[in-house]
């Protein structure tokens, strides 16, 4: 019997969620995804978010490179965990594999030419907020796309804030896109040229940010 190439088949198909995030991505600079990752995946993300945060493994994020890193609280102040794709638990390695799968993609259908990724953990508590920043400025011009997963509740409510507010151009004007950081919800963008910001959070508010390299 001859065995069916079942793996390189299904990985050469058209995936038609991935196709709209790269037609987003062209067109307008950003993609907004649900069901990038299944719901089990996501609850299971957030309970590892909360143990970790419990186990106080969470760091007040910085800005600027890592040579050059001070904790600015006017300007961000989240908690964040970096995920080690080496050390990653059986969930993170669900995330990984959907993420690389993603990546093989974008490498092979738009020769975008990832080569590196990075993606930690974030924790905002209420009251804290991300000003207007370019996930490139003074860190790593290597950023080709930013990624965002949001862990929170099922039952967010837009009244519990933080937003992700994407300052997108069209010809020199300026149009704001305000984004639910609604559960499940991946929001894709090309980090060195989307402005964007994190408004004040009323409800702790939980994700995975992350960004995909090219060398
Ligand atoms: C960041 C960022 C956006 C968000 O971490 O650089 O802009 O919605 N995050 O969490
Ligand atoms: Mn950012």
């Amino acid at each position: 019997m001859v065995e069916p190439l079942i793996s390189a088949e299904i990985s050469c198909e058209e995936n038609p969620l991935y196709e709209q995030i790269i037609f987003d991505i062209g067109s307008k600079g950003f993609s907004i995804a649900e069901g990038f990752f299944t719901n089990e995946t996501i609850v299971a993300l957030r309970d590892a978010l909360v143990l970790k945060h419990e186990a106080n493994r969470f760091k007040k994020a910085a800005i600027g490179n890592h040579l050059n890193e001070t904790v600015e609280k006017s300007i961000r102040g989240d908690k964040i965990l970096w995920i080690d794709e080496q050390q990653a638990n059986t969930t993170e390695c669900l995330f990984f594999e959907q993420i690389n799968h993603f990546v093989q993609y974008l490498n092979r259908t738009c020769f975008m030419g990832i080569m590196y990724k990075e993606f930690h953990y974030a924790l905002y508590p209420t009251g804290t907020f991300y000003k207007r920043h370019i996930d490139t400025f003074m860190n790593d011009d290597r950023r080709k796309l930013s990624f965002v997963c949001y862990l929170n509740d099922e039952d967010w409510q837009p009244e519990n804030g933080g937003e992700l507010v994407l300052y997108l151009n069209d010809d020199g004007i300026e149009i704001p896109k305000t984004i639910y950081p609604f559960p499940g919800r991946v929001v894709i963008f090309e980090s060195q040229r989307i402005e964007h910001e994190v408004k004040p959070v009323h409800t702790e508010r939980l994700s995975i940010t992350g960004w995909l390299k090219t060398r």
